[in-house]
């Protein structure tokens, strides 16, 4: 008779029959920080409503400054929902649509400006490519082309988070997550203003806004009025792992989307929670 015993391979594992619900027993495994899995990639949000929404005079410089910006960086290029999508929540939110059907299709009208970017810089090689492309694919597109376009929403979808009636989760949010997960070197948010401000720059009483040229996102999370970018991503900025700033930057004003890139200072640096390494 042969010693079964001695032949069977026992899988060693750290959280072998441990509640994943116990902190101090993951904490030891989970505590590291994770590999950056595209350290080269810069990440770059397209507002909907700022850049897109606007059209040639907008969009064609901002086309004409990325594809300038090709050989000198590989570029995720994500695009928010714009006009289209608030109008979409209008009609859905009168008709009683739940949050779960909206946030897919406000993802949609992300996707169509991205559809847009991406036929405009058709001949630098760049396409766009859907979310679960961007998840599994998205290093050997980055070998064959400098840079490709996706929606900048994160597909939460059907799974939306129901604490309210518009998708709390939109394509700053969505951004920050893709470009945190990958361990990208930087993420840049363009939008039509020179950065966050105390008060809405474009609102009554606007010029006496005053422009932050820095801050924190747990900063600005203890501030009531409105924000340039989803309230949501000062949530994913607090437990973020990889990403230790992100900034944000007048898309209207020519080369300051290269600068930005280059590591200049040229419109609001937001301090995210993750630790340097
Ligand atoms: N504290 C603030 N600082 C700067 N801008 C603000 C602030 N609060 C509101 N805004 C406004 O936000 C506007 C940008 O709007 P929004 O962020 O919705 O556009 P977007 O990012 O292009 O849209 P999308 O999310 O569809 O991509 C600015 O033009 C400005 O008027
Ligand atoms: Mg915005």
């Amino acid at each position: 008779m042969t010693n079964a015993a001695n032949t069977i391979k026992h899988v060693a594992s750290p959280l072998a029959r441990q509640t994943l619900l116990d902190r101090d027993l993951t904490r030891p495994v989970s505590a590291k920080r994770p590999i950056r899995l595209l350290p080269w990639l810069q990440v770059i949000k397209i507002g909907g409503r700022s850049i897109m929404d606007r059209g040639p005079e907008a969009i064609l410089p901002v086309v004409e400054e990325i594809r300038k910006l090709l050989p000198e960086h590989r570029l995720l290029i994500l695009t928010g929902a714009g006009i289209r999508a608030r109008h979409l929540y209008g009609v859905g939110l009168d008709l009683g649509l739940p949050v779960g059907s909206l946030a897919p299709l406000a993802a949609t009208e992300a996707g169509q400006n991205g559809h847009i970017l991406a036929s405009l810089l058709a001949p630098e090689g760049v396409s766009y490519i859907e979310h679960p492309t961007v998840a599994n694919q998205l290093a050997i597109h980055l070998t064959a082309a400098r840079a490709v376009v996706g929606s900048a929403f994160p597909p939460y979808h059907h799974h939306e988070f129901p604490t309210s009636r518009i998708p709390p989760h939109r394509a700053d949010t969505g951004a920050f997550l893709i470009a945190d997960a990958l361990g990208a070197a930087g993420l840049t948010i363009v939008e039509d203003v020179d950065g966050v401000y105390d008060t809405d720059p474009n609102a009554p009483g606007g010029e006496k806004a005053h422009l932050l040229k820095e801050t924190r996102a747990a900063d600005l999370a203890k501030v009531e009025g409105t924000l340039p970018f989803d309230r949501a991503l000062l949530e994913v900025m607090a437990t973020a792992r990889q990403l230790e700033r992100v900034q944000v930057v007048n898309g209207l004003v020519p080369g300051r989307i290269t600068a930005a890139l280059r590591g200049e200072h040229v419109g609001t640096i937001v301090h995210t929670g993750a630790q340097a390494a």
